[in-house]
């Protein structure tokens, strides 16, 4: 082993009824490491601090640049993203466990189709007829621009509902990210067609009158989504549908 080395400890769970073991791994140290470069480098040779050959870590990964929100887990007890996780910022030893809220698939993986299901629910898209020619786009003003491009920047990791206390089985909470595609989408020339269903999908059980205004999710967002604001407009034009429906329905 090299002179300068990183202990891991990972927990680790063949399936999602096996039993949960903490896997102990040392590396040698190179400059600009960060957790999914070692977990790399622990899957070439998958052999425990006391020699015991294993089997290399499951994790999700994908673009390691902050992109693609596949790699999130619990670093050092925090909820964050591991490709941008260096180890020269991290106390050692290292602990690395899955998200908590999410069903275990293998080790670090988890089951995050929770949020595609709550996108899906709320029509989080640009309904577009693509089957013939629609020329140039609506022109969207520089301001509203600049108001949804922070929005734009959701990369789905889903850290927002790990770290929100209103995100679990009880209350069926949508969550936050879902919750700002609302508004990116409600506020697109096209998009807004479908504003009114998407205001219905968030009353009701699960919907935004779940949140407790806890703010965890703002401060733990890595792609700095202003959550809190999207949630308070959001809350508002929902209130504001609700007194519509109350005359026309
Ligand atoms: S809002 Fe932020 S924390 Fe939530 S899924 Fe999107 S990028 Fe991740
Ligand atoms: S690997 Fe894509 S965000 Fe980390």
């Amino acid at each position: 082993m090299a002179e300068r080395t990183v202990k891991f400890e990972v927990k680790r769970q063949s399936g999602p009824d096996a039993a949960v073991v903490w896997d102990k791994f040392e590396l040698p140290y190179h400059p600009g490491m960060n957790v999914i470069s070692s977990l790399r480098e622990i899957a070439a040779n998958p052999t425990t601090v006391d020699g015991k050959a294993t089997t290399p870590i499951a994790y999700d990964s994908n673009c390691l640049e902050e992109v693609c929100g596949s790699c999130a887990m619990v670093i050092n007890g925090k909820a964050r993203m591991a490709c941008s996780a260096l180890i020269d910022n991290l106390e050692q030893p290292v602990k690395l466990q899955p998200l908590t809220k999410f069903p275990i698939v293998r080790d670090l993986m988890v089951d995050r189709s929770v949020l595609f299901e709550n996108l899906k629910r709320v029509k989080a898209w640009v309904p577009l007829d693509g089957t013939y020619d629609l020329g140039s786009g609506p022109r969207i003003l520089p301001q509203v621009q600049e108001e949804n491009y922070p929005l734009s920047r959701c990369i789905s990791c889903t850290i927002c509902m790990e770290v929100c206390p209103q995100f679990n089985e009880s209350t069926g909470f949508v969550g936050a990210a879902t919750i700002a595609q609302v508004k990116l989408f409600n506020q697109h020339p096209t998009g807004k067609v479908l504003k009114e269903e998407r205001l219905h999908a968030l009353m009701g059980d699960g919907g935004i009158q779940e949140c407790g205004y806890a703010q965890n999710c703002v401060q733990a967002c890595p792609k700095q989504l202003p959550l809190t604001r999207a949630i308070s407009d959001i809350g508002r034009d929902v209130i504001i549908q609700s007194v519509k429906d109350l005359f026309t329905t």
